[in-house]
């Protein structure tokens, strides 16, 4: 495989569409958030005003109440279900109506932190910070109204890890849509044993509908919804990103902001620590609506290493980790290899994601786990170097699956410095 850093600098030049980057051709036409968000810290290795540009055209789509959508249609394409025809919101920029993982304010500062251009990068990050603030007291005002200090999502495809295995028993609460046709086209891209379920895709609809017909007004959306979840990974990125943002209101805001976020970190801090499981040995999700934790432990349960707030479990996270990988030989998968749920070939429901391995092999470093952050990395090497960009890999055989050429897997090679000339 040809995975030099010339190599992945063309993966990303070859998806530039314009100022965003499409995660890969014909599977995934258009700007995913968190996709964009890890581009642009591949971008700012080799390209500033390129990364700049990412950011700036994925708030193109952010909506007046915060919300920084999923997807954003910006140009029309026929390879993808579902399209802004199914979504019917109402943003100029046709968007998706629901968010993912806000990886941004952690983009926006590393982008800041490592630029050479230094006039060039405060200036940009000085005029998207305001965004940033905004789309945070998004997600406290529409998805934790409670003040719980626990985000919750609406959908599946807001953790980003659509089909894992921890949703299955709330995501069978949506009804499958009855009436709106399935005209899937990721499997006409991809094999269909490496993709969700039609079954899953029949539900994923059925919110969609759900809440076009609710205008994606947010109140009514938490308090109609069938599928309310506080998922670890999203709390965890949230925090870090809370922290990364307080780093760029020191530089831009305000101190009433400093101190609103500093509120915020407090609240979220204590929360996700009651999401600990010595059980299981990770971080589970909780149940918004039972109010129960989901048992199923996935790699999302070792990102509150990540956020900074693992205190006292870094220890017996890195021993999960090793009981998971005397079981498969590349690490991490994306759900507990002794689970019965675990496929190491079906998207999020085993595979081992280069994005996901480089935020836990941050937070096993920051938590002084060294062995366990450099085994991470050895093993997202040696992946890239037998399946190359791939957008996974099966954690039994090291195999590329899903996308090839895929953008955020290329981003995070070189921004992780994992490759050579
Ligand atoms: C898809 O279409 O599979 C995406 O993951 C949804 O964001």
């Amino acid at each position: 495989m040809n995975v030099t850093i010339e190599a992945a600098r063309s993966v990303l030049r070859a998806n530039d569409r314009g100022g965003y980057t499409v995660p890969t051709a014909r599977l995934y036409p258009y700007q995913w958030n968190w996709d964009s968000a890890f581009v642009a810290m591949g971008w700012i290795t080799f390209d500033e005003p390129r990364a700049w540009r990412e950011l700036e055209r994925l708030l193109e789509g952010q909506w007046d109440d915060g919300m920084v959508p999923h997807i954003i249609f910006h140009a029309p394409a026929d390879t993808y279900f579902p399209g802004p025809d199914v979504w019917r919101t109402a943003h100029t920029i046709p968007t998706s109506g629901i968010t993912q993982p806000p990886v941004l304010a952690t983009a926006v500062r590393r982008c800041l932190d490592v630029a050479t251009d230094r006039a060039g990068a405060e200036a940009r990050a000085a005029a998207i910070y305001p965004r940033l603030l905004a789309s945070h007291r998004w997600w406290a005002a529409a998805r934790d109204p409670g003040g719980t200090g626990l985000v919750g999502m609406l959908h599946p495809w807001e953790s980003g890890m659509d089909n894992s295995p921890a949703w299955d028993v709330p995501f069978a609460r949506v009804p499958p849509t009855p009436t709106t046709p399935i005209r899937r086209k990721d499997t006409g891209h991809v094999g269909a044993d490496m993709r969700p379920t039609d079954d899953f895709y029949r539900r994923v609809i059925a919110l969609i509908d759900l809440y076009a017909a609710l205008g994606w007004d947010p109140a009514r959306m938490w308090a109609q919804t069938p599928f309310k979840v506080a998922d670890v990974g999203i709390n965890a990125i949230l925090h870090r990103a809370e922290r990364d943002l307080l780093a760029l209101a020191g530089r831009f805001g305000t101190e009433a902001e400093r101190a609103e976020i500093a509120d915020r970190l407090e609240l979220s801090r204590d929360a996700i620590a009651g999401l600990w499981s010595w059980d299981h040995g990770v971080y589970l999700p909780r149940d918004l609506t039972t109010g129960e934790l989901i048992p199923v432990a996935t790699s999302a349960g070792f990102l509150p290493l990540y956020a900074g707030v693992a205190e006292g479990t870094a220890a017996a996270l890195a021993q999960t980790l090793q009981r998971w990988r005397m079981v498969v030989p590349f690490g991490v998968p994306s759900t507990d290899p002794n689970h019965a749920g675990f496929e190491p070939k079906r998207y999020w429901r085993g595979p081992v994601w280069a994005i996901v391995n480089w935020m836990i092999a941050q937070g096993f470093d920051a938590e002084t786990e060294p062995k366990a952050a450099w085994g991470i990395r050895d093993d997202t090497a040696s992946l890239i170097r037998r399946g190359g960009f791939a957008e996974y890999f099966d954690p039994t055989t090291g195999e590329g699956l899903g996308g090839g050429s895929f953008t955020w897997t290329a981003a995070v090679a070189l921004a992780w410095g994992l490759l050579e000339d």
